[in-house]
């Protein structure tokens, strides 16, 4: 990692905080910009089918793998270093009837548990920018992948030095700290091995959900002032001071969002 908090806290803060209610409570289950609709557009730039065997790398909630097996019909391993998220994920997955088709487990993105040429398909949505080994993370993704597999990465951008406000760990927990210009990931893929780099800029996904984000941030806080809901030791003022920062940066088009696929 080049800067920083160190990888391992990163790594298990990020998953904590993406289990909490608090996260929840902002986000809803589908933890990234655009949605659904963004994971669609992921699907058929990858061109996803029923025979397809894919990797969710960070999968979160398993909203997006559920929503692929169930859109594409195709088979979803997803994994994520929070064993919350995982298990969350299991029952969701029971709770839709697609057990035959999705399965979460633990796992760790820049150590991937699985043989080379395993999968089709590889997807990383908002998670790649939090990896403190970013080329080590491309490099498993290039290995898991069959020849003539596809990655499809969908990401915060930054195009130039970030505002101090948008540094600190819980910023890089949020995924802003790391992020990275849009030609530095497609360098990451490149130098793993993955040729045809394509990019689809979606900053309006990412201006959205911040607004969305500062509307709820608001609603929360009150509703914990009124003893509504019990968040205990939540800074409202340093998520908030974060979140208008974010706003600020993604104006100024510092800050966006954008898809990256590539072919092994
Ligand atoms: C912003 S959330 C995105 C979740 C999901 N991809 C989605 O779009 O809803 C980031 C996720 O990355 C996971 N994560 C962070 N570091 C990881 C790592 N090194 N390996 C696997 N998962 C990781 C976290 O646990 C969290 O679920």
């Amino acid at each position: 990692m080049s800067q920083g908090p160190v990888s391992a806290d990163v790594k298990s803060c990020c998953a904590t905080l993406y289990e909490s209610d608090f996260a929840r409570m902002l986000l809803g289950d589908s933890f990234h910009p655009g949605g659904l609709n963004l994971t669609r557009r992921l699907g058929e730039k990858l061109e996803l089918r029923a025979t397809a065997r894919v990797l969710d790398v960070a999968s979160g909630k398993g909203e997006s793998a559920i929503f692929l097996a169930h859109t594409f019909g195709c088979e979803v391993v997803g994994i994520d270093f929070g064993a919350e998220n995982v298990r969350e994920a299991t029952v969701r997955t029971e709770q839709a009837h697609l057990g035959h088709l999705v399965r979460f487990e633990q796992g760790d993105a820049e150590r991937i548990a699985y043989p080379e040429a395993s999968f089709d398909a590889v997807i990383c949505e908002c998670a790649f920018c939090t990896f403190p080994d970013k080329q080590a993370a491309a490099g498993e993704f290039a290995r898991v992948l069959k020849p003539g597999g596809k990655v499809g990465l969908s990401d915060l951008t930054r195009a130039t030095a970030l505002p101090a406000e948008l540094t600190g760990l819980l910023a890089w927990i949020a995924c802003i700290a790391d992020a990275r210009p849009v030609a530095e990931y497609s360098d990451y893929l490149s130098t793993a091995g993955m040729v045809n780099v394509e990019i689809e800029p979606h900053d309006n996904a990412l201006a959205e959900m911040v607004r969305d984000i500062q509307a709820k941030l608001l609603g929360v806080e009150l509703m914990t002032k009124l003893k509504k809901l019990d968040l205990e030791g939540i800074d409202f003022a340093q998520a908030k001071t974060l979140a208008s920062a974010a706003a600020a940066a993604v104006r100024a088009k510092t800050l966006g969002y954008a898809i990256l696929t590539a072919d092994r």
